[in-house]
């Protein structure tokens, strides 16, 4: 009995699936022949009802019953459709309009978004002042993550509120690039210089200024005698650099990350105004990055000895750099997808 309606179902599934693909009447009616005619799978199945007893009928039956009154409905509408298509078409015919005739009006061009222009602009820069390129995983370990980065366990940056957890094997999606520092330090040993450009992602709420994912580029040096000085130097000529403008200034206010040690906040001058504007919040000066000296217990989380070597990190949301160059104030409209947007690059 059990058997009997699951093969209903499946010759149910098989119509539907059928259905979806006939195009002409004669298929609607090969395939009413194949289902429902005299040795149709639907007919055959329904006259195996008589061989069960009436207990098993009175289950079956409605079932079978239902199966047939939905397939003749199946091959009416279809039938329908396919009338009413092609008289449509005649009509169109009829009146000499030639539906192939249209042709939009030349193929706009591709090209490459405007955040791989960004970010190639910005390892160009970098690499002219001797920096390698890095790469790292974005799926990652609470290791590279927090604690080889001195994020203690109970540090609210690794709220469960603020991180993508996967359940399965209790790996991340990563919410900065500064594991790459890790990484690289690892493979490469030191002295090390290089910036990673990638994608980091934080469980938040998106509005204009913020998106659960977003892209950040991360910096690292380390050496013997690396000083404070040198990372503003760097900062400052990328600055610069990125924004055309010898005049552009930096300066540093204290701050706290735990992978550095002293840290600091660095803003820029406004690159729009001289005496204060809406970008700026009238104070001439703009919020960038997260700086400082590499914390010795970074260091040491990858074997190298904070007595012989320091060095300098620094991380800045990319997102952020773009709005400013290109003066664009939703940082939604990037990953839009939103062609008229794009075009403008
Ligand atoms: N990882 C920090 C963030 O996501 C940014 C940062 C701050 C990176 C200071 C650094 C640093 O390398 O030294 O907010």
């Amino acid at each position: 009995m059990r058997e009997l309606i699951d093969k209903a179902k499946v010759i149910a599934l098989e119509l539907k699936q059928a259905a979806e693909k006939v195009v002409t009447i004669k298929e609607v009616d090969d395939l009413r022949v194949q289902f429902m005619g005299r040795e149709g799978c639907l007919t055959l199945l329904i006259k195996e009802l008589k061989d069960l007893d009436s207990l098993a009928k009175r289950e079956v039956g409605p079932v079978l019953n239902q199966i047939r009154v939905d397939a003749t409905e199946i091959f009416r509408r279809l039938k329908e459709d396919i009338e009413k298509r092609e008289a449509e078409a005649a009509n169109m015919r009829e009146k000499g309009f030639d539906v192939s005739a249209y042709q939009p009006k030349g193929r706009p061009d591709g090209t490459r978004h405007i955040y791989s222009k960004f970010i190639e602009d910005i390892e160009d820069i970098f690499m002219s002042m001797g920096f390698s390129i890095f790469d790292g995983p974005e799926v990652e370990t609470d290791f590279y993550n927090f604690q080889a980065l001195n994020i203690p366990q109970n540090h609210p940056a690794r709220d469960m509120q603020d991180t993508f957890w996967f359940e399965k094997d209790k790996k991340l999606l990563r919410t900065h690039t500064s594991n790459v520092q890790i990484h690289a330090m690892q493979k490469y040993g030191v002295p090390i210089a290089g910036v990673c450009t990638g994608r980091v992602y934080r469980y938040e709420a998106t509005d204009a200024t913020h998106d659960c994912m977003f892209t950040q580029c991360e910096g690292l040096l380390v050496d013997k005698n690396v000083s404070i000085s040198q990372l503003l130097g760097t900062v400052k000529k990328f600055l610069q650099r990125l924004f055309d403008s010898k005049k552009l200034k930096i300066r540093v206010r204290p701050g706290f990350f735990p992978f550095v040690e002293p840290g600091l906040e660095v803003d820029m001058s406004c690159v729009f105004c001289k005496d204060g504007c809406s970008v700026c919040k009238k104070t001439t000066w703009i919020e960038l990055m997260g700086a400082g000296l590499v914390h010795p217990n970074v260091l040491r989380a990858v074997k190298v000895d904070p007595e012989v070597y320091s060095g300098f990190a620094f991380g800045v949301g990319i997102e952020r750099l773009a709005m400013l160059r290109y003066g664009i104030d939703d940082i939604r409209l990037f990953h839009s997808g939103r062609v008229k947007f794009l075009q403008q690059f």
